[in-house]
């Protein structure tokens, strides 16, 4: 073998080898546990092994990847994997991905990714559509792809910033401050947000977590009381953010009144709907979604319940020349070459083409086809909501909004607390490596919560869940 020759692989070769591990785990899911968990794997990311200095064949260390990932692996494939909002991605997405990642084009710089700029701009285009969002198309797209929920969200807190605070912050940054700024979220919003502040200097003290109702929405008297208490400091209320789906259970807030409020205090109004977002225009929840339109700005993750690979969030604004003004660089012009540069809407400059992959999966299902998969998942969780209020010994926590429905086992014969109880079961349920529920604590009080973030769940699996659950009590029951 000739030197450049050890830097070429044979596409055919090793790339139909990960192919047909892919089709291995979307034809065959359950022939890995939801969750394999593996000690040494925890060693081993804490005292890496030396750096090789021989190289060996690409098909050797595709055999040790792929012998590795297996060891320890989240098998988001199955569909009884109920975790967090970690998705099954559409097989169309991933090719994608694949194409836009092998010819390695960006989106970030017109001349090194025309193609790639104008599918990102128009994947963009296609987001705001579909859930209802409408922006002023000027001469730039509106909005721009991060790399997540949490960048999209310190992106519109500097926008809201430079907008509202007024655009001497972008030069003189703290040392400009004249009010102390306060950004207001519901304690159930993301944890991103404070420490976006902290990343953007405004310190995380500047946030106010006002609480919810029994539902988990923001209480609009509690946040008026402080804003108005803010205000008497001296202090510049400007950015009120509503979130739509909380992480937690997918509470909507009431958006319509959040919009209002913001107005009548000038603040930025964003609405954090990286979990919830797509839902907003889908018939049985648009209802929960009233007001969104109102918003200043969106953060949405397609790598949730769009169903491509993780990486990929985005932030939709009214006014996309607003990013611009944000975030250009002085040194560059790109309205003087007509082209568009969309490192001159965001931080990176340099970054992966995750919109082929979206563009993709839209162009293959349609508007149509992409809710029929959003209401299916939603239609699975009120199944599972009705069925376990069916059952004396569960308690449900509330009728699902969004495709997340939480419930504990709320009377059992032993003398374990209750919560102690609801934790053994969801161990003992994810050892067995059939279904994978998370833990919830709500008010003290420990839930199970089930998730359903993969397109291929049906009904029967979640009657699997409570078969399982109910077996596994049994069997605590015996033990006890
Ligand atoms: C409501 C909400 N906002 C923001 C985020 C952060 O998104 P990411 O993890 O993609 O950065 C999440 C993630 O779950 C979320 O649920």
């Amino acid at each position: 073998m000739n030197k450049s020759e050890k830097f070429e692989t044979n596409f055919l070769v090793d790339g139909q080898k990960v192919l047909e591990v892919l089709q291995q785990a979307y034809t065959n899911p359950e022939q890995y546990k939801v969750l394999t968990t593996n000690t040494q794997l925890n060693h081993r990311s804490l005292h890496p092994e030396n750096l090789p200095q021989q190289g060996c064949e690409v098909s050797q260390v595709l055999e040790e990847a792929i012998q590795m990932i297996f060891s320890g692996y989240c098998n988001v494939s199955h569909p009884q994997y109920y975790g967090y909002i970690s998705p099954k991605p559409l097989p169309v997405s991933i090719i994608g991905d694949l194409l836009a990642s092998g010819l390695n084009q960006t989106p970030g710089a017109w001349r090194a990714g025309p193609a790639a700029t104008a599918i990102e701009a128009e994947t963009l285009s296609w987001l705001g559509q579909f859930i209802g969002y409408e922006s002023n198309l000027e001469k730039v797209p509106n909005g721009i792809f991060t790399s997540g929920g949490a960048m999209a969200n310190a992106t519109a807190l500097k926008l809201a910033r430079d907008v509202v605070l007024g655009r001497e912050w972008q030069a003189e940054g703290i040392f400009g401050i004249k009010h102390k700024p306060i950004v207001y979220l519901s304690v159930e919003g993301h944890f991103s947000i404070g420490k976006a502040l902290d990343f953007l200097g405004f310190g995380r003290n500047c946030l106010r977590l006002i609480p919810v109702d029994e539902t988990g929405r923001i209480a609009l008297e509690a946040l008026q009381v402080q804003i108005q208490k803010d205000i008497k400091h001296g202090y510049k209320p400007f950015c009120l953010i509503g979130t739509a789906g909380t992480s937690a259970t997918g509470a909507v807030d009431s958006l319509d009144a959040l919009a209002r409020i913001a107005t009548d205090y000038d603040m930025w109004f964003h609405v954090d709907a990286a979990a919830g977002g797509v839902f907003a225009n889908l018939p049985e929840t648009s209802k929960y979604f009233q007001g969104i339109n109102l918003a200043n700005s969106v953060t949405i993750d397609p790598c949730k319940w769009l169903f491509v690979p993780f990486g990929m969030g985005c932030l939709l604004t009214k006014q996309g020349s607003e990013l611009v003004q944000s975030f250009q660089d002085g040194s560059h012009y790109w309205q003087e070459l007509a082209e568009l540069d969309l490192f001159q809407m965001g931080l990176p400059g340099t970054r992966q083409w995750r919109s082929l992959g979206l563009w993709m999966a839209f162009k293959h299902l349609g508007s149509d086809g992409y809710r029929q998969l959003l209401k299916n998942a939603l239609q699975v969780a009120l199944h599972l909501a009705e069925s376990v209020l069916r059952f004396d010994c569960l308690e449900l926590l509330q009728a699902p909004t969004l495709p997340v429905c939480c419930f504990r086992i709320k009377n059992y014969p032993g003398n374990l607390p209750l919560n102690e109880i609801n934790k053994f079961i969801q161990k003992a349920i994810t050892e067995t490596g059939s279904h994978y529920p998370t833990l919830l604590d709500w008010r003290g009080k420990t839930y199970l919560r089930v998730s359903i973030n993969n397109f291929s769940t049906n009904f029967d699996h979640v009657d699997s869940l409570i078969e399982t659950v109910y077996s596994e009590l049994f069997r605590l029951g015996k033990a006890a």
